[in-house]
């Protein structure tokens, strides 16, 4: 009897050195094994419980249930307080620094050229339009003659356009997206309801107001009774759409040898007139030459630039900004709508 109770006593003893040694959860999983478990010293005491006399039972049995309680006590608390350490430690481990710089990834964003033109296409195409495009290396054809702007025309020297060498296949660097209008005429029939954005070049020099490559965006409508209203009526539309509802056009009496009557058409912006484009009714030699009908169809023609467009309504002071490709100032504009 004595001699089990000081092997219990010992069993204790070592449990409770093994589980204060234990550092860490894996170490006192053993432990547990060793000497908490069905293996451990303490479970075979009260196992052998059951082969004892009954006087001798009730006496052993008390020493291992305070063997077995001092112990599973010692093991929860140990166990606790290694939990706990691990969970600090894992907080320090993992640990993000929501304050460390991070790399930043642009979003980018389309030049406000393109949004402005997908812009004017999404309102044409609204109204029925469809778009149509022509090549930036045009015939002097088709980007003069057939528009009816004579050879002596000041508009065909050196000075204003970029010809294409060799100079004997008649190619130019297109002076304005007008060529498309009698490409649409040559390739359907009547009603036509295009509009034409492109680029365009220009031996112009880039200051703040001008650039040799710039955009414009055409319009053609041919159909039966088009008259000079709606031509207003449309770039009135077209204007408010660009401007604001509040915004004021005007037509100038002007020349163009592709329309007759012609004009310059201006909007009110801010206080002051701003020329916009060129607009008129397409000149029936224009329209006989495409093979249309004049005695049944008419039609109007405008050409507006963009970069004024942008300009004015982005209050843009200097064309360099918009021709540079800074991407800081294309940002600004973001994907557009
Ligand atoms: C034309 O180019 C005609 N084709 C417009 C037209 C179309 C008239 C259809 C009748 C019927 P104009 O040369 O005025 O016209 O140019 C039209 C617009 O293009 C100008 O009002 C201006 O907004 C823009 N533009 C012209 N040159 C430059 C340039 N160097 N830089 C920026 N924008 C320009
Ligand atoms: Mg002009």
């Amino acid at each position: 009897m004595t001699q089990n109770v000081q092997a219990v006593e010992a069993a204790i003893d070592s449990a409770l050195k093994a589980i204060a040694d234990a550092s860490d959860l894996d170490q006192l999983k053993q432990v547990k094994i060793e000497h908490v478990g069905d293996k451990s010293e303490i479970a075979k005491a009260s196992q052998s419980l059951g082969k004892m006399a009954p006087e001798e039972r009730a006496e052993f049995g008390k020493v291992v249930g305070a063997a077995k309680g001092r112990v599973n006590a010692a093991y929860e608390a140990r166990l606790i307080e290694l939990e706990r350490e691990r969970d600090e430690r894992v907080l320090v481990e993992e640990r993000v620094d929501v304050t460390l710089p991070v790399k930043k990834v642009s979003a980018g964003g389309l030049h406000p050229l393109t949004v402005l033109t997908n812009e004017i296409s999404d309102l044409f195409i609204g109204l029925g339009y469809r778009v149509a495009e022509g090549p930036e290396m045009e015939s002097e054809w088709l980007n003069f003659d057939a528009l009816n702007i004579p050879a002596d025309h000041p508009a065909r020297t050196m000075q204003d356009t970029f010809f294409v060498e060799p100079l004997s296949a008649k190619l130019v660097m297109r002076t304005h997206t007008s060529p498309v209008q009698i490409r649409t005429m040559l390739e359907s029939q009547p009603p036509i309801y295009v509009i034409c954005p492109g680029r365009t070049y220009r031996a112009d020099e880039l200051d703040a107001t001008h650039t040799p490559v710039f955009s414009q965006v055409e319009g053609l409508v041919i159909d039966r009774g088009i008259t000079m209203a709606d031509l207003k009526g449309t770039l009135d539309h077209f204007a408010q759409a660009m401007f604001g509802p509040d915004v004021k056009t005007r037509l100038r009496p002007s020349f163009f040898p592709f329309t007759e009557p012609s004009a310059e058409v201006d909007f009110f912006f801010n206080g002051r007139w701003v020329e916009w484009g060129g607009c008129g009714m397409v000149n029936q030699k224009v329209l006989r030459a495409a093979g249309i009908d004049t005695d049944e169809f008419s039609g109007f023609a405008f050409g507006m630039g963009l970069e004024r467009t942008l300009m004015v309504r982005h209050g843009i002071t200097d064309m360099h900004d918009i021709v540079e490709g800074d991407i800081r100032f294309t940002q600004q504009f973001g994907m557009g709508a």
